[in-house]
């Protein structure tokens, strides 16, 4: 099945709140590990995600620019907390609070990268889905995509900016 040919059905995976979604990265962001949940949630065997790039599971409603926002911190060795909206292989899709870290040997280099996800709230989702369609709109208004992510950017910048607080605090307040 071509991923491009799936397409958002609106149902829910089933994911509770007493259980953790893992991954494993390489530095390249392509999965070395997935844990039963993350199997099971996503629909996708083992087979099938090992190796391949984690945009597998990226859903289309998911605003770009907080991936460039995850990438940059990770990158730069900072762990980031952030809502992420995914999309498993059958189209049905699943809210996660997810938190990325990078994965050093004993000389400090970054050798991957490592994700736990639990299950936001309703009232967490709630808050956070406009917000994400707000940016994800701004991201489609340009015709040029380097554009739209540039003022999409701009906008989550200037939203944390006046609420006065960094990411990382604004996720931990919803
Ligand atoms: C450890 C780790 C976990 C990630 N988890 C997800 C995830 O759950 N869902 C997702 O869409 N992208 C995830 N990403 C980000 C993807 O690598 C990718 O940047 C994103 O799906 C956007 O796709 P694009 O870079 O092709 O635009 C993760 C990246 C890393 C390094």
């Amino acid at each position: 099945m071509s991923r491009k040919s799936v397409h958002p059905t609106g149902r829910e995976s089933p994911f509770s709140s007493d259980e953790i979604i893992v991954s494993k990265t390489d530095p390249k962001g392509r999965i070395t590990y997935a844990n039963d949940v993350f199997v099971r949630v996503s629909g996708y065997s083992v087979p099938e995600l090992l190796g391949q790039p984690h945009s597998i599971i990226r859903h289309p409603d998911m605003p770009r620019c907080v991936f460039k926002l995850l990438w940059d911190t990770i990158q730069a060795g900072e762990e980031i907390f952030a809502y992420v909206l995914n999309m498993a292989r059958n189209g049905d899709h699943y809210w996660v609070f997810a938190h990325v870290s990078a994965t050093r040997d004993a000389s400090g280099t970054i050798v991957g990268y490592h994700s736990n996800r639990r299950k936001p709230s309703d009232a967490q989702i709630a808050a956070i889905t406009p917000i994400y369609r707000d940016l994800l709109r701004e991201e489609h208004r340009p015709a040029n995509r380097k554009d739209g992510m540039t003022n999409a950017g701009a906008m989550l910048a200037s939203l944390l900016r006046q609420k006065g607080t960094s990411y990382d605090e604004f996720v931990f307040s919803l």
